[in-house]
């Protein structure tokens, strides 16, 4: 398949090429575009053939359902029932935003989008192109994260190059999502909304909308080990995960530190390649290996928005064991260690004061 790489100018998509996406969304196409998340690969939402197209282009399970971007918070009701008033607190407060509510499907929107459940998941996202391309094709855009099933989401256009080429109609390239971290899920069909997914809009946040909100235990712990199946089913797949041998560390910064640098030397000198995923706080620290830092502790934003380009660069370098510090304060960091913790398969090497290099 040919696929038309595009230039968006300064977050700006030209006319031309607006109606481009808009005709091969129509048609039953793919596009993938930016969104303050992560970049989205979309297709119509209300066809069956088209949703079938992104399970196919991503190589994803077709039981894991696809979110529903729309572009104005009246289209809630075209595609969801029993809407609580929760809901439209909600939208009225994060929407545009990462925030995708899973509320009851109506009959309009297919199984095949949905992967089979009665619910639907809906998002308004907040980045212009996204939006001028929802709106002008008519309200409903199915859009998973656009890379293959099992790596990183997106945040730059060249990962959606790297995984899609080829397999998708159009890619829309808006420069790097500010955010970097997928939308957080929660879900409205219980009596209290539960957390499916952590993402930027925190806990606290919602709560301090709605009142009382709690985590779907599975996304707090190894589900893989327990019986604990998580709500969301794209959260069972193990997700983000680099092809090196990820561990973190976690404790206090110079023991973590030392007790990376003592298991790179170690590696290095048998002659492996070694990656380290430091901060600006701590990368000088780092003696051994290729050292990448992913943002600053005083920012956590930032280290939310660097996470999956450094995962996705060890990976294009082939680096075969990954050490990375952990990243546990403040609410985001519960979002930032979810999907880091999946991509290092739950390999925690934890540092004590004490201990001498680990
Ligand atoms: O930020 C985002 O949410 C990005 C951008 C493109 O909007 N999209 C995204 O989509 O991350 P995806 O498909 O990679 O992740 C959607 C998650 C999956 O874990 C899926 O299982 C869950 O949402 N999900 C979708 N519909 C659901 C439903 N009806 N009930 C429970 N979970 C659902
Ligand atoms: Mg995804």
């Amino acid at each position: 398949m040919n696929t038309i790489i595009i230039q968006a100018d300064n977050g700006t998509l030209k006319e031309d090429d607006i109606k481009t996406a808009v005709s091969i969304l129509k048609n039953g196409g793919l596009v993938a575009f930016p969104t303050e998340t992560v970049y989205g690969l979309g297709a119509d939402a209300l066809n069956p053939k088209a949703s079938e197209k992104i399970y196919k282009a991503k190589g994803r399970p077709s039981d894991n359902p696809l979110i529903v971007h729309i572009s104005d918070i009246k289209n809630i009701e075209q595609i969801a029932r029993d809407v609580s008033m929760k809901a439209y607190e909600l939208a009225k407060v994060f929407w545009p935003g990462p925030l995708t509510m899973i509320l009851n499907k109506k009959d309009i929107v297919p199984y095949s989008t949905t992967g089979g459940l009665d619910t639907v998941a809906i998002r308004l996202p907040a980045n212009k192109i996204a939006k001028d391309i929802i709106s002008r094709f008519g309200g409903y855009v199915a859009a998973p994260s656009a890379n293959v099933s099992g790596k990183p989401s997106p945040t730059k256009a060249e990962h959606v190059i790297e995984d899609l080429m080829g397999k998708v109609d159009m890619i829309i390239d808006g420069g790097k999502s500010t955010l970097g971290l997928e939308s957080t899920i929660i879900d409205l069909t219980s009596t209290i909304p539960m957390i499916l997914r952590p993402g930027c809009i925190t806990k606290t946040m919602l709560e301090n909308v709605i009142g009382d909100v709690r985590y779907d235990k599975a996304i707090l712990e190894n589900h893989d080990d327990k019986d604990v199946i998580p709500k969301a089913p794209g959260m069972k797949y193990r997700h983000y995960a680099p092809e090196g041998c990820l561990t973190i560390y976690e404790g206090d910064m110079l023991p973590v530190a030392e007790a990376i640098n003592k298991k790179a030397m170690e590696y290095t000198l048998e002659g492996r390649s070694v990656g380290i995923i430091a901060t600006e706080e701590t990368k000088n620290l780092y003696k051994h290996g290729d050292i990448k830092s992913i943002g600053s502790r005083k920012d956590e934003d930032s280290i939310a928005a660097g996470l999956y380009s450094v995962l996705r660069y060890f990976d294009n370098v082939h680096t075969e064991y990954i050490f990375s510090e952990s990243f546990v304060n403040g609410d985001l960091g519960q979002a930032i260690m979810n999907r880091l913790l999946k991509a290092a398969g739950y390999r925690v090497v934890k540092v004590d004061k004490d201990m001498q290099g680990g």
